[in-house]
This record gives structure tokens, sequence and C-alpha cells, in this order.
């Protein structure tokens, strides 16, 4: 079922941010061609891992249809900033590659986990070099793919690019994010309908407990380090504290029309604790909306 989602205004931050790169633009234009070309392409490699092991093919699938809603999401997001055609392409192209590395991670190491297989944003840079597969794009739209690929997945931005680079980390950034909420609320709650139905892949301890240092930092707003998770609701804590990540308003509130938040809060054990939190984020997300006025 889609979802439909209620679109205001864009908000002040989001259209200064793209006011400031300049609306004129001077970038060669991405032939529409190309990115049909590039969907071809990403279908049939991808389909190149499916094989008889199921469990490999069910986490492919989910990630094909996360790559298609991350190009939802990302057009979602072109449409708020006004983004011209041209932005709006490579905005695109940059969604449906993504994740490409994903693929032959999970293939070869059946596990999503990087710290325990490989990076796949590196990964990611390393296929599209090894396939060829952006050389019919001009080199500075090459070059902004190639950064937004290799540095998606990072945990905070890297200093030093230009705003027009940075413009699309921050999309490809907050479009994942948006549609990895999405998927994991729709897990958590099939899990806990039918857990021995709904298993999924997760390497940590499905038990209350929620390790402090965790808890902390997203109540102090600050990013996690994927290392100190220890549990399954820290995983969750780690997914809430991604609101203070968000680039965009425009993102905040599709995170907020959609509910996931408040899912998520609703998996973890609740008391003084999640509801300090609870309070935290929606001032923060509040605050970021008043931008809107
Ligand atoms: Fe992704």
């Amino acid at each position: 079922m889609r979802v439909q989602y209620f679109c205001p205004r864009p908000a002040r931050s989001d259209i200064l941010m793209v006011f400031r790169i300049g609306l004129s633009g001077d970038t060669k234009r991405m032939e529409p061609r190309w990115l049909d070309e590039l969907k071809r392409w990403l279908d049939a490699y991808t389909n190149r891992f499916f094989g008889q092991d199921e469990y490999v093919n069910r986490h492919l699938r989910l990630k094909q249809e996360h790559t298609d809603q991350t190009r939802e999401q990302i057009l979602y997001l072109a449409g708020r900033l006004a983004l011209d055609e041209n932005r709006t392409r490579i905005a695109e192209t940059i969604a449906l590659l993504h994740d490409v590395g994903r693929f032959p991670q999970f293939a070869r190491y059946r596990t999503y986990n990087d710290l325990r297989s490989v990076n796949h944003c590196c990964l990611g840079v390393e296929v599209l070099h090894q396939e060829r597969v952006l050389e019919s794009l001009p080199p500075q739209e090459r070059e902004w793919v190639r950064i937004a690929v290799a540095h998606h997945g990072r945990k905070a931005l890297p200093p030093d690019l230009d705003d027009e680079t940075l413009l699309y980390l921050k999309l490809i950034r907050d479009a994942d994010k948006l549609d990895i909420l999405r998927i994991v609320t729709e897990i958590y709650r099939r899990h806990k309908d039918d857990p021995q139905k709904n298993s999924f892949e997760i390497e940590l301890p499905d038990e209350p407990r929620m390790t402090p240092e965790v808890v902390e930092a997203v109540l102090a707003g600050q990013l996690i380090d994927y290392k100190c998770l220890r549990t399954l609701n820290d995983i969750r804590l780690c997914q809430i504290g991604w609101v203070y990540d968000f680039n965009f308003v425009a993102s905040l509130e599709r995170l907020q029309a959609c509910n996931w938040l408040d899912e998520l809060f609703s998996y973890l054990p609740q008391g003084e604790q999640v509801q300090s939190l609870r309070r935290n984020v929606s001032d923060y997300i509040a605050s970021r909306l008043t931008d809107l006025a």
C-alpha cells in the first residue's frame, strides 16, 4: 500500500541551502536516457546475486525494494527543495546506485553488518569503477555520484566538501534514513506479531536492556557509534537518534507524517527514561519545524 504524504510549502532553511548553490545551475545536462540505462544495468547486476539460498534472496529483494523506495524519497525531497530537472536527475541517479555494494556484500558474507564484513559504501564505489558504470556521465556528475555513494553511510558528514557536492550527499543521507525507518518499523511490527515466522537478520540480543551510554547519547542529541550497540533496543535507540542527523526540514515533516518514531518508541521498555527521550525528540522536531513560519 502506498502512503499518501501531506506536502506543505518548502521550509526556509531548505530553500536557502539550494539558493546558496544557485538556481540557474552550471551543471552539464545529464541525458534522461543515461538514467534509464543505469536502471537497466542495476536490474541486471543485482539479479546476478540471486541463487538457491532463499535467506540470501529474501535480503537481496529487500534491498531492491529499498533502492526503489529511496528513489521515491529523494524525488520527494528534490521536489520540496524545488531542484531543477538536471539536479533532480542526478539525485535520482545517486539514490539508484547508493547501495549497489549491498548486493555483493550480502551474497558473499550473508550479512549487512559492515563491521563484520566490508564497508558497503567503499564496495559500492569499487563496483561502479569495475563495471565502468559511470563512464557515460559528464566528469562532474560522475564525481558527485561517486562521493555520495562513498560517504552516504558515514557516521557524520565529511568536512571540506563544496555546497553542491554536500547537497547531494545530504539528500541521499536523508532519503536513505527515511526509507530504512520505514523498513525497520515494518520488520519490528511483523516480528512482534509472530517472532517465529518473522525472524530477521539481527546479531544483538532482543532483551529489554538499553545500554546507558547509548541512552545518554540520544538524550544529548549526539550521534551514536555503532560499536557501542549491545541490544536490539540499542539499535532502535540509534535509529531514533537519526532524527538529529536529518538535514532537511522536509525530511522531518515526512518522518512526522509517517509516525515511525512513535512506533519505534513503543517497542522500548516504557518508563521515565523513555519518556524523557520522547520529550527531547519531539521538542527537537518542533524546534526545527518552526522554521516553516
Ligand atoms: Fe540505503
